[in-house]
């Protein structure tokens, strides 16, 4: 795994990156695994593993991660995380990063997630905060996220604002997991293995901010296409003044939360 300058590591991202490369991860299931970032962080994370499932309930989505992953032995399946289509007790590793607060129904996806896990095996769950201590740059990025949740949910599309460390943690603590490790993390654990991880880590990089703008615009010309409303001018406002803020402040994952518990 190629590590990023030492100086810019945070040690608890690294903690977590380490508890990661101990876990041997058997046949791992990615519930909602977008474009498979988190499949490719686990595979240069993980100390081993047999195979990897990824499941999203986008087709856009499952496209997009067959073609990134076409190279790799990886299934990726069109489904719904509320009801998973496996037998009890099929996988050794489940995972779900940066979903948490895409989910209508969180309670049963987490108990799907619980039936398909082997006794003994790990559930991993990876999700940005929005509350604690954040720099400048990484407020930014949660403004951000707010807004785009906001646009999404307008347009029909589930997507809550950023969930707070207790909610996050509050989700995990009804499955009756043992063994609970939380990592309370600077940096998003995808960041380590990547080779972009220096130039990513300055919040003022100008392709980070260039490709933040350019959302926030692709938002606001399908905004200009939607009925005119009180919410549409205020979201409007609420996106220019983003754009004006990413290029005052930079812009930055939240912190995350890993957390890493067994059946
Ligand atoms: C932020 S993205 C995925 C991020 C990805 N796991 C990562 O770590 O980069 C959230 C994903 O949740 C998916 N999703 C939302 N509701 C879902 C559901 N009920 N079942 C499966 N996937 C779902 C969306 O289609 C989207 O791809």
């Amino acid at each position: 795994m190629k590590s990023p300058p030492e100086d810019l590591i945070d040690p608890e991202t690294e903690r977590a990156a380490k508890r990661l490369s101990s876990i041997s991860g058997g046949r791992v299931l990615d519930v909602a695994t977008g474009d498979g970032t988190f499949i490719q962080t686990l595979m240069k994370s993980l100390k081993d593993y047999e195979s990897f499932v990824g499941i999203d309930i986008s087709a856009e989505e499952v496209e997009s991660a067959r073609e990134r992953m076409k190279e790799e032995s990886v299934e990726i399946l069109e489904m719904n995380a509320e009801f998973l289509d496996f037998d009890n007790e099929y996988f050794d590793t489940v995972c779900i990063s940066y979903s948490l607060h895409h989910m209508v129904k969180l309670n049963t996806v987490m108990a799907e997630m619980y039936r398909v896990l082997k006794r003994g095996g790990h559930f991993i769950v990876s999700e940005s905060y929005s509350d604690g201590d954040q720099t400048r740059a990484q407020k930014t990025g949660i403004l951000n996220h707010h807004w785009d949740a906001e646009i999404d949910s307008q347009r029909g599309i589930p997507h809550n604002k950023t969930l707070k460390r207790d909610e996050i943690k509050e989700n995990l603590g009804g499955l009756g997991l043992a063994d609970i490790e939380i990592f309370d993390c600077t940096q998003s654990i995808n960041c380590l293995p990547c080779d972009k991880w220096s130039e990513c880590s300055d919040p003022m990089n100008t392709e980070g901010m260039r490709k933040s703008i350019e959302e926030i615009e692709h938002n606001l010309s399908n905004l200009e296409e939607t009925e005119e409303s009180r919410t549409r001018s205020r979201l409007i406002k609420e996106g220019e003044d983003l754009k004006e803020r990413i290029r005052r402040t930079g812009t930055s994952p939240a912190r995350s939360l890993v957390l890493i518990g067994r059946k």
